[in-house]
């Protein structure tokens, strides 16, 4: 039975593991990276996490006996990189009992209850992935692209963990909202697509370039000849409305709706919703503020980026504005003859 490489997971975050910046706490490992790694953003991803795993109707965008299939042996593996909050990597461990899992994080998570089939390990998927090769049936990551200079290299370093036939799957949120057309909404229709633009302009100068809609392109080009040809589907995710009719949401489109509505500005409603659903105690936190200290720390004036920030929320606060989060999902099986 191939050994999987021994975790180095740790349960708490030591304090030369994170540093201060405007206020918020990020990784040490990777500077890069720029959204916080702290309580307020742990309970931001649950919230996410619980929305797309409404908005897939389940945890992977294959169907189930796709899943089942590869998993259907005794040394099953699967592997999440940037694991986050490590929601996601505790609900497949505890769907698939038999199987080990493994959340990858600069920052090591702390589910309150983490099944003893999934562990954490902490490390930089630019080069922390290598004692992984040819160790899982399913490698999984999500929302991670904003993290890198060099997507393409850690979408390659993924791929090299894939057993053959294998599935690795990349999924990722746009910066660019849509409108209730579902086109790229302009910034004159909105304060918070006017501060996610201020984003991407600056991930632009810092040279992080990779966008979730050329994920498949990204798994031909830094996957290599191993890797099959990646399949692609877009969702579009109501911000605070039910969505329009042909979004076949269902019930689903107004709880959605009301989910991106809530991770956006984290009213008080829906923490003490999720506290009476025994999901999680929420604290105050939310996207649209997760992101001052990268256009501080970028050269912004604070006072300008917090007059952006109070506009967005504001306006979230509002009527709905009628708009979309679209989610990409790519995914592709690796070559069951390849080793
Ligand atoms: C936006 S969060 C998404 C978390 C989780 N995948 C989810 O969907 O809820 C991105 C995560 O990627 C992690 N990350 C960013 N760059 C990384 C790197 N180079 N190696 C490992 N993890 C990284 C961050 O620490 C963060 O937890």
């Amino acid at each position: 039975m191939p050994a999987l490489a021994q975790p180095r997971a740790t349960a708490v975050v030591s304090p030369d593991t994170l540093r201060e910046v405007h206020g918020r706490k990020f990784s040490n490992l990777n500077k890069t990276y720029m959204l916080p790694a702290d309580d307020k953003e742990f309970d931001r991803l649950n919230i996410q996490h619980i929305m797309l795993r409404v908005l897939l109707g389940g945890l992977l965008p294959v169907p189930d006996e796709v899943v089942r299939g590869l998993l259907a042996h005794e040394n099953a593996a699967v592997l999440d990189v940037g694991s986050g909050s490590g929601h996601w990597p505790v609900d497949i461990a505890q769907q698939f009992p038999h199987v080990r899992v493994v959340g990858f994080d600069l920052v090591p998570a702390r589910p309150a209850a983490t099944p003893s089939n999934c562990t954490f390990v902490q490390g930089d998927a630019h080069k922390d992935l290598a004692p992984f090769a040819g160790q899982f049936d399913i490698v999984h990551c999500r929302a991670m692209a904003h993290s890198s200079l060099d997507f393409s290299h850690i979408v390659r370093e993924m791929t090299r963990c894939l057993r053959p036939g294998g599935l690795f799957v990349l999924c990722g949120g746009d910066l660019g909202l849509c409108n209730v057309r579902k086109q790229r909404a302009s910034p004159a229709e909105s304060s918070f697509v006017r501060l996610l633009q201020q984003v991407r302009a600056v991930d632009e100068t810092r040279g992080v370039r990779a966008r979730s809609q050329d994920f498949p392109a990204l798994i031909v080009s830094a996957g290599g000849r191993e890797m099959l040809e990646p399949e692609y589907r877009a969702y579009h995710c109501p911000i605070g409305w039910p969505g329009l009719p042909e979004d076949g949401l269902g019930e689903n489109g107004e709880l959605l709706g009301t989910l991106m509505l809530r991770n956006a500005k984290a009213s008080k409603t829906w923490r003490i919703h999720l506290q009476c659903s025994v999901l999680m105690k929420v604290w105050t936190q939310t996207f649209v503020p997760s992101w001052t200290p990268l256009l501080v720390s970028q050269g912004h004036p604070r006072a300008s980026v917090d007059e952006w920030v109070r506009r967005a929320e504001d306006e979230l606060r509002g009527p709905s504005k009628m708009m979309y989060t679209k989610w990409h999902y790519s995914w592709a099986f690796k070559d069951g003859k390849t080793g």
